[in-house]
């Protein structure tokens, strides 16, 4: 049977309305946290890969520019509608696959991925898109849930992956080679307490 891709998973079409009622009541603190922490100066270009409803959307500074894309349109249409009812006019989405953005290279100051890098098909093009698009010296923002180094843990939500996976995203990413692969040379990761099972990658985009 062939695999469907992440946004084809029902949680993200049918189950879309259901979505900021569980898993943003969740995501929405963790994510103001690193916005606010990222300080973003005015007129701030933000890219933000898989923006699904728009879960962040009160975190940003209204004196920033933010894009979001995500491939879903039932997410797209719960974030239009709070854009509209907020009257967010620093912010607009776009239907778009975060592994081929379609935004020249160097638009961005700031390329956020929220909950996505295990959820599209190809983290390691989506990292390569995602640095693309953002300037040199601009920054990549990343939180995600990796699976842990623990053996017994590890092993655990590893053999969850098959389950995970119908329901839209994957368990089986690890943080080391995810951040070889993404070879940053300046880049800092860390969780917020020592038992959370989000880490939080900030790296600068040192591409030539
Ligand atoms: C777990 S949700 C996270 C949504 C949002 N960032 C948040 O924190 O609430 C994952 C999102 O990734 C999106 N997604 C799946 N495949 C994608 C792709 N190829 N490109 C961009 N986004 C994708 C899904 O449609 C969904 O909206």
């Amino acid at each position: 049977m062939a695999e469907l891709g992440a946004h084809e998973s029902r949680l993200y079409s049918d189950l879309a309305p259901l979505y900021d009622k569980t898993f943003a009541k969740f995501f929405y603190s963790r994510e103001r946290t690193i916005i606010q922490n990222l300080n973003l100066p005015a007129d701030t270009e933000v890219l933000e890969v898989g923006v699904g409803t728009g879960t962040s959307f009160p975190a940003y500074p209204r004196n920033c520019r933010v894009t979001g894309i995500d491939p879903a349109p039932r997410m797209l249409a719960r974030a239009q509608e709070k854009i509209a009812e907020n009257n967010w006019r620093h912010l607009q989405v776009m239907e778009m696959d975060a592994l081929n953005l379609t935004f020249p290279d160097n638009a961005f100051d700031y390329v956020m991925a929220f909950h996505v890098v295990s959820v599209v098909p190809d983290p390691i093009r989506m990292m390569a898109e995602m640095r693309r698009v953002c300037r040199p010296g601009g920054s990549i923002v990343i939180v995600n849930h990796f699976t842990s180094e623990s053996p017994i843990w590890g092993t655990l939500t590893k053999s969850l992956d098959p389950i995970t996976r119908r329901l839209g995203w994957s368990t089986n990413l690890r943080l080391r080679p995810f951040l070889e692969d993404a070879a940053f040379t300046e880049c800092k990761a860390y969780k917020f307490s020592r038992f959370s099972l989000y880490t939080v990658v900030v790296g600068v985009n040192d591409k030539e």
